[in-house]
């Protein structure tokens, strides 16, 4: 094969579209250190794509070579690949970009009195005047494969993937300023930043801020930062999700799997998880070599990882937000029911003030900056001991001899209890306003979470079912009801193989006993066959806790009194994750004093 051929179809593996240009130039440029990187685009970056550096340049006698394919600065030996720190190390971006576009490259490499031109149609240098740095300009992309060209979207949509790779880098280097230009005009705009947070907030947006909660969670030789969502801030679309292996953005099954699994207590049916995660690890214990595009990984340990970033997220997430004294609280009213347009202007700084308390939580992603002890409160929170029994009532003993009257500093976040709304609803005031609980819903995260402590560790009981349910068995669940034989038992479950290719439900958990036996073996058996063991275990408890909790919960309709409503709020204040109810539905919202007044049109 021709040597031109052979880059055009690794460019190919490489380059997908516009923003892969993109993405490869920035690595580049960040690899060089730079500390202010202007991206220019026109066309969607099809016609040009242009990154400016202020790196350390080129050295002239590199510059040609760096367009040859295998030609790397970065790493000199298979044992450099084991620990490489920096985002390219392939040594094929340039040579393949090139292959499928006009490349042109301006350097001047740190303490060079001149800088040069390279033209990578020709091969011709020629010396130019510039600042120390990089400029690698792509023309007309795809001129060479009009096949590849064909697939490209509308410029808008192009420059949208664009302007989502810059993204990508600047969410984990807020310590660079990043500008993108399109058509001469500037679209976006994010200063170098102090402060992670601030990054975050320009990047994505104050709202992400105000509604995220610190993530800092070491887990043996792993370490997650960064910032989780709280369940309210969750999308319908999966488009706020950033997850970084030692800086790079990366797409993966098990980290995937792990965030999914940690929101699952909290998160309500389809809803889409926010955060922006970093997960640190010895590189010898990650593969980064597994994609031409270097977004997939390959852990040595899945396992470790998958439990690391499970924990982190859960342990962010567990402090009930009623109880914490600075954090995100959940949405204000006006920004879940009207537009933005229709709420007075005299509101928004009550937004915004959630937005700074909600600050200093997003710093721990970058931990060489991290203030010192932000939000370090929330992860170690621990509900108090409580001997309040399962029964559909509240005890109400020590809370409801407290004086009814306003605790001072608010030591009562969810505020006095004032009546009982059409048999669903408790209504309290706090400092802040109006506080709206749902009753049954935020009772049923209290006995879940009670139910949760007492059995942890203790094995589900299990019921002999007097005819086992045989089925037509795969040969994987074959496979995994006897490689799990040891597991089942905790889970209450018996299943063992009846013929090659049956198998029979024996025994099921007490409380699944009404259930379809068969379904249930199933649907257990493919989780064991995908993941640890563990977590099989815990996620299958949860559920059938969950159940219990919600028969053993308060209906409907059931009169409360004022000392009882009282004695609810105040465990939900000491209850981890009572901001949501077992299936992710909220259970308690704001509607501030401001709010009230905007709806009665005063102080105007
Ligand atoms: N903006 C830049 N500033 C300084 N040096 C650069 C810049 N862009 C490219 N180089 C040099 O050119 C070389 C080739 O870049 P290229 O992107 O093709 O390969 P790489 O980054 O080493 O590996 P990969 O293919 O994984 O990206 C780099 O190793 C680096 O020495
Ligand atoms: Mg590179």
């Amino acid at each position: 094969m021709p040597d031109e051929l052979i880059s055009q179809i690794a460019a190919g593996e490489v380059v997908e579209r516009p923003a892969s240009v993109v993405r490869e130039l920035l690595d580049n440029a960040l690899d060089a250190g730079a500390r202010q990187i202007t991206v220019r685009l026109s066309a969607g970056g099809v016609r040009l794509i242009s990154v400016e550096d202020d790196g350390q340049g080129i050295p002239r006698e590199e510059l040609t070579v760096a367009l040859r394919r295998h030609a790397t600065s970065k790493i000199a030996s298979l044992n450099d690949l084991e620990t490489v720190g920096t985002m390219g190390f392939r040594g094929e971006a340039l040579a393949a970009i090139n292959a499928i576009a006009e490349l042109g490259i301006h350097s001047r490499f740190a303490g060079a009195d001149s800088a040069f031109a390279l033209d990578g149609r020709t091969g011709e240098m020629r010396p130019v005047a510039r600042a120390t740095g990089t400029t690698v300009e792509v023309r007309e992309l795809f001129f060479a494969t009009p096949a590849r060209r064909k697939f490209l979207k509308t410029d808008a949509t192009e420059l949208a993937h664009c302007i989502e790779a810059v993204r990508r880098h600047a969410l984990a280097r807020p310590e660079v300023g990043f500008s993108i230009w399109h058509e001469g005009k500037l679209v976006e705009q994010w200063r170098a930043a102090a402060q992670p947070a601030q990054r975050l907030a320009d990047a994505l947006s104050d709202d992400f801020v105000a509604r995220s909660v610190a993530v800092d969670h070491t887990h043996g030789p792993v370490r997650v930062t960064g910032s989780a969502g709280i369940p309210d801030a969750a999308r319908s679309r999966a488009d706020q999700q950033y997850f970084y292996v030692n800086g790079r953005f990366v797409r993966d099954k098990v980290l995937a799997h792990a965030v999914r699994s940690a929101y699952e207590d909290v998160l309500h049916g389809q809803r889409q998880p926010v955060y922006v995660l970093s997960l640190e690890i010895d590189p010898s214990r990650v593969d980064v070599n597994v994609h031409p595009t270097k977004i997939e990984v390959r852990f040595r340990d899945g396992r470790e990882v998958h439990q690391a970033v499970r924990h982190a997220i859960e342990n962010a997430l567990a402090a009930p937000r009623a109880g914490a004294s600075s954090t995100a609280t959940p949405a204000p009213f006006f920004s879940q029911t009207m537009p933005a347009a229709a709420v007075p202007g005299w509101v928004q700084p009550a937004i915004h003030f959630a937005a700074e308390r909600g600050a200093g939580d997003a710093l721990a992603m970058w931990p060489q900056q991290r203030a010192d002890g932000e939000g370090a409160a929330l992860t170690g929170f621990a509900p108090p001991a409580s001997t309040a029994s399962f029964a559909p009532s509240f005890s109400t003993g020590a809370v409801a001899a407290a004086s009814p009257a306003f605790a001072p500093d608010d030591a009562w976040p969810l505020g006095r209890a004032l009546a009982q709304l059409q048999g669903i609803y408790i209504l309290a005031e706090n400092r802040q306003g109006l506080v709206i609980v749902d009753m049954h819903a935020a009772h049923e995260r209290i006995v879940y979470e009670r139910l949760k402590q007492q059995l942890d560790g203790a094995a589900i009981t299990s019921q002999p079912l007097l005819i086992p349910a045989t089925f037509a068995a795969t040969p994987q669940e074959v496979a995994t009801a006897e490689a799990c034989a040891g597991v089942l038992p905790t889970l209450g479950l018996e299943i063992t193989p009846f013929s090659p290719r049956t198998l029979a439900v024996r025994a099921v958990p007490g409380t699944l006993a009404d259930g379809d036996p068969v379904e249930l073996a199933r649907s257990v058996l493919a989780e064991l066959a995908q993941h640890d063991a563990s977590t099989v275990v815990q996620r299958a408890q949860n559920e059938l806790l969950s159940t219990m909790a919600c028969h053993g919960a308060v209906r409907a309709n059931r009169k409360l009194t004022v000392e009882e409503m009282n004695a609810l709020l105040r465990q939900m204040e000491a209850t981890e994750r009572s901001d949501q109810c077992n299936h992710g539905r909220p259970t308690w919202r704001l509607l501030s004093v401001r709010e009230l007044d905007a709806l009665f049109l005063r102080g105007r």
